[in-house]
């Protein structure tokens, strides 16, 4: 076995590939994140970090390459099923319902969860949507489970606000426990500080090192003070490809990644 093979990673994803025409926006890119642990990509604008997630939750399907969790080939899976597998993910845009409040919000997510929360695609959903609170918001069970998912994140003393007058730090807060509702055992984060100022991004920052302790994490983010702070490990995405991984003292002294950021980010 190879070096990549001999592992007992929770998740693993091999030699995959995605061409957008003559764009090989993913190139034979390898890595894996062991149970536990908080893996973190970073790379450049453009270098193919959301393409690898669209991959990995199934919105996209690889050109070649194999996905796995937990000994499950996720690669032929449609998204839901994948879900139902253990792979859950917050998008780099919030995909709450604004017109609902945060409870709501999180009831939908759990008393779909198995199949995860709607968000997203939109179409249909207000009588769906009605129907499902009117069923489920007296289902005790769903609703200590949902203001729990509320509490965990630190929404608990907003329950009754409309998700959308959230402040954008909250609306994230609240779509990671959208995310949490599936109960994952990888949870996929694509820049999750996006648009925060530092006061939201900490509090994201320590959000997501409390959930290190039961789920595996694959983190997108440019917020370097972040990933330095959270990442176990990092692999370095340039081209569609992994130029390197390694532990966060590892790639902050590579030379390589210094230029690739040079002007760009702070690596130092
Ligand atoms: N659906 C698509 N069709 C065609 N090209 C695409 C598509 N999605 C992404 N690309 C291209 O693939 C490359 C990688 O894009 P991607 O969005 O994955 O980068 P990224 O690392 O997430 O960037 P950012 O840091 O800006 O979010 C880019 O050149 C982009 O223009
Ligand atoms: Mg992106």
């Amino acid at each position: 076995m190879s070096a990549t093979t001999a592992t007992t990673a929770l998740f693993q994803v091999q030699g995959l590939v995605k061409h957008f025409g003559a764009l090989r926006a993913t190139d034979d890119v390898s890595l894996a994140v062991n149970a536990g642990e908080i893996h973190a990509l970073i790379g450049p604008n453009g270098a193919g970090k959301s393409t690898l997630v669209n991959l990995i939750s199934g919105l996209h399907a690889p050109d070649a390459g194999r996905i796995t969790l937990d000994g499950v080939d996720l690669t032929p899976l449609p998204m839901h099923a994948r879900v139902r597998a253990g792979l859950s993910r917050c998008f780099q845009i919030t995909s709450i319902f604004p017109k609902v409040t945060v409870l709501d919000n999180l009831l939908l997510a759990v008393q779909s969860s198995g199949g995860r929360h709607p968000g997203g695609s939109g179409r249909g959903l207000p009588r769906v949507l009605h129907t499902l609170l009117a069923d489920r918001a007296r289902d005790d069970a769903l609703h200590a489970q949902a203001v729990s998912l509320a509490e965990r994140v630190g929404l608990g003393g907003r329950l009754e606000r409309l998700a959308g007058t959230l402040p954008h730090g909250a609306q994230r807060q609240l779509d990671v426990a959208l995310a949490l509702a599936a109960e994952p055992k990888l949870l996929l984060l694509d820049e999750p500080m996006a648009g925060m100022g530092p006061e939201d991004s900490e509090r994201m920052t320590a959000l997501i090192q409390t959930l290190k302790q039961d789920m595996a994490i694959l983190l997108i983010e440019h917020d370097m003070k972040a990933v330095f702070a959270l990442a176990d490990r990092i692999s370095v995405l340039v081209y569609g490809k992994v130029l390197t991984s390694g532990s966060v003292d590892e790639i902050r002294g590579n030379p390589q990644v210094q230029a690739v950021y040079l002007g760009t980010e702070d690596v130092a």
